[in-house]
């Protein structure tokens, strides 16, 4: 096996939280503008919320127009429903979808109920593809260096899956729910290779808990130990990140 060309991600570094999401929806917003059709890699988790806010302010304040954007998210636990309060798809509705004038049919999270996952993620797969693939994508980082629900070991020929979560994934995100008994145990996630085949990459990293995982992931080798390090095989990868998570570089 050959081994993957390595790139330097860009790397923007913050004064603060605020400027890293209005950095990111920058980006966002003028790849949209120059594209209206454009599709559109979509991320949860707490990082990318004041990105999404600045995002809606930009539609209501600006004409941000999300009209003909196709959007594809990461991840989605298994087992919860696409109305169950703590879902991906409720989230990226809070978050972000009920706010903005994108069409409902345009916008994609993978099914956490599908009967059958290896069917449902050939499938998400051929829809990115049908798209045309993702333009841009959005990314944050899990502690332990994941990207999407792709916890350490993962391969960089990864494709949409379902995954067994890390128990520091569990402990993290057990701050969205009630219990941590409450976190589901497994999700259907785009895998490393999925994201890769995207034109453009920008992570999303705020705060010092970030700090080892950035470091991890370009400031040292490609190992699968820390799966957001296969992006520097990527040719056009953006890391916008604060002061705080850039601390270890
Ligand atoms: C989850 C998501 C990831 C996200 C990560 C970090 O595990 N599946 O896509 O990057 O959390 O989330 P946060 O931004 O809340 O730290």
């Amino acid at each position: 096996m050959t081994e993957a060309r390595v790139f330097q991600p860009t790397l923007t570094i913050c004064t603060s939280a605020n400027e890293v999401a209005i950095a990111a929806a920058k980006t966002f917003a003028d790849a949209i503008r120059q594209n209206p059709k454009t599709v559109l890699g979509l991320a949860t988790g707490g990082t990318p919320i004041a990105t999404y806010q600045e995002l809606i302010r930009m539609h209501k304040e600006d004409g941000l127009s999300f009209q003909s954007v196709t959007t594809f998210n990461l991840d989605e636990y298994i087992g919860l429903s696409a109305d169950h309060p703590k879902s991906y798809r409720m989230f990226m509705q809070q978050e972000l979808f009920d706010h903005i004038d994108i069409a409902p049919q345009n916008t994609y999270v993978p099914d956490g109920l599908a009967d059958d996952v290896v069917a449902f993620s050939k499938a998400y797969e051929s829809m990115i593809q049908d798209s045309g693939g993702i333009d841009l994508q959005l990314l944050g980082i899990g502690s332990n260096g994941h990207i999407a629900f792709n916890e350490p070991g993962t391969s960089a020929q990864s494709r949409t899956r379902k995954i067994g979560l890390a128990d520091e994934t569990i402990k993290n995100n057990a701050r969205f729910f009630e219990h941590l008994n409450d976190v589901p145990t497994t999700a259907i996630t785009m895998g490393v290779g999925t994201i890769l085949e995207a034109k453009r990459i920008v992570l999303l990293a705020t705060g010092e808990s970030k700090a080892d995982a950035i470091r991890c992931a370009v400031g040292g080798k490609v190992d699968p130990e820390c799966p957001a390090s296969f992006l520097q095989t990527h040719p056009d990868v953006t890391l916008i990140v604060d002061k705080a998570a850039a601390a270890g570089l």
